[in-house]
């Protein structure tokens, strides 16, 4: 089957940018990208592309070449349905937040709903990929939907797990590790795999094409992630140690990083992993390993998380403690609110976590983000629910200019590792603060020996 038709359900942070290089990549492919929320797809489709609704290095000159050509955004979800021979599903999966495995398992309602939505519209035989994150066996959920409610139509179930990491996106996306596509074993599901190894191969070396069956595409994206954030919970884990012990972190992670079984990458310590995947696939994975009784797998993996949120807690614990066992009434100011650098997204990112700890405290918080706006920090406060909205509005203060959050602030506290902190004039920033000046650096951006020169009280992590 040659594919001619693509229609992704969700314009998010995974739906819009794969769909954007799929375009740019396959001009010979229509790709529509739907959504349900207006706004969001009114965003894609501005005039103007650098007011997309996603920041990522390189995306907005990708949706300008292809929008238009063969690259359409649209909240006509049921006509694109109805169009595609390929259908992505690309909505959210986040944690549930009630009834059964509340707090851990992933919410699978927005998937179903797409599943109910397909059998009801699709009049021919249809692909159906699974490029969300979802827990193992979620693609036979996805079949029993579409079989059991729809006009006859056959469906393949293909698990495609998407391994873009936000911030570098566009990159990920154009030159991935591996694309990984898993389906059912019978000739049918070997045509679907076919079809859309084909796709991928207008750019990805077939090398790097790996097929499998469905069950375990879906359960190695669980396993890359868990595996990813494991080595970060690990290198935090040594860094309080080595906070003990006089050793230095990064000197660690770069002597380990060089045994060629370890590798360097994911060896940065933090003041803790965020983003929208570790922590919920590695709940979801705790999840599905309690469901089977598999209580020694649960606690080996719920380990990562509890060492994560440690290691967020011990870094709002570290400025207290440093500034006299007092933060009420004293100025903090965050650079960095994103849960890493390149990207405007806030879900799960540390410095929500800090702030909500040292509000409790009493500090005022004044934060500076190249990227995420005021209305989005306060929310991330908000959903929390620690305190009124009015409060978290009180208590915190936004600026657009990091010099001026800094302004007489008794310490700046690092939670995003942006580039531009790295350049910006540190003695100016010294002297505008209050002394002694306290520098708590949660990603081991800045340079100790430099920030003590200008006389800053300087805290990295680790070290
Ligand atoms: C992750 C996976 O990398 C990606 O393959 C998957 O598709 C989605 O989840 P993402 O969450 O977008 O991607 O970003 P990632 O670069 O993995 O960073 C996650 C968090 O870990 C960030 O908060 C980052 O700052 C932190 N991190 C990363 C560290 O603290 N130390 C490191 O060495 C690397
Ligand atoms: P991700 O990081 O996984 O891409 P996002 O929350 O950024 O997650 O994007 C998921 C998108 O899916 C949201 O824009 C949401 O509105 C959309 N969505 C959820 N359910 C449906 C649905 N049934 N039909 C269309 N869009 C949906």
């Amino acid at each position: 089957m040659k594919i001619t038709k693509i229609c992704c359900i969700g314009a998010g942070y995974v739906g819009g940018p794969t769909m954007a290089v799929i375009a740019q990549k396959c001009p010979h492919i229509q790709v529509t990208v739907v959504d349900l929320n207006v706004d969001r797809i009114n965003a894609w489709n501005d005039p103007n592309t650098d007011n997309i609704p996603i920041y990522e290095p390189g995306l907005s000159e990708i949706v300008a070449e292809a929008r238009g050509r063969n690259l359409f955004f649209s909240n006509n979800v049921e006509k694109a349905i109805d169009e595609a021979q390929v259908i992505f599903i690309s909505v959210n999966t986040p944690t549930k937040t009630y009834g059964k495995g509340k707090g851990m398992a992933a919410d699978l309602k927005y998937i179903e709903l797409c599943a109910r939505q397909i059998a009801k519209i699709a009049k021919e035989n249809k692909i159906v990929v699974e490029k969300s994150t979802l827990p193992v066996r979620t693609a036979e959920a996805i079949k029993s939907i579409l079989d059991n409610t729809g006009n006859g139509v056959q469906f393949q179930i293909l698990s495609n797990p998407e391994f873009l990491a936000e911030g570098t996106a566009v990159t990920d996306l154009l030159d991935p590790d591996r694309i990984l596509i898993g389906g059912d074993t019978t000739p049918e599901g070997e045509k679907a795999i076919n079809a859309l190894v084909e796709v991928y191969s207008n750019w990805v070396e077939k090398d790097k094409i790996l097929t499998t069956n469905v069950w375990s595409s879906e359960l190695s994206k669980l396993t890359a992630n868990a595996f990813l954030a494991q080595r970060i919970s690990s290198i935090n884990a040594m860094s309080e140690l080595c906070e003990k012990t006089g050793a230095d972190v990064n000197e660690v992670a770069r002597a380990i990083g060089m045994d060629s079984r370890i590798g360097s990458k994911f060896l940065k310590s933090s003041v803790g992993f965020g983003g929208s995947c570790f922590q919920k696939d590695i709940l979801n994975l705790v999840y599905i390993a309690k469901s089977y009784g598999l209580s020694e797998v649960a606690d080996y993996w719920e380990q990562v998380i509890i060492m994560n949120d440690h290691q967020k807690r011990r870094f709002s614990n570290k400025i207290v403690q440093t500034l006299y066992n007092t933060v009420a009434d004293k100025k903090i100011t965050f650079l960095g609110w994103a849960f890493k650098k390149d990207t405007n997204d806030t879900r799960e990112s540390a410095a929500i976590y800090v702030a909500d700890d040292l509000i409790n405290e009493q500090a005022k918080i004044s934060v500076y983000d190249p990227k995420v706006s005021r209305s989005k920090m306060l929310s991330d406060l908000d959903y929390l629910a620690t305190r009124s909205s009015t409060e978290n509005e009180n208590l915190v203060q936004v600026f657009d200019d990091a010099y001026a959050a800094c302004n007489n602030a008794h310490a700046v506290a690092i939670l995003t590792e942006w580039d531009e902190f790295k350049t910006y004039d540190w003695k100016k920033i010294y002297d505008s603060m209050q002394k002694p000046a306290f520098v708590f650096d949660g990603r081991n951006i800045l340079d100790k020996k430099e920030m003590e020169a200008i006389g800053f009280v300087y805290q990295g992590i680790g070290s």
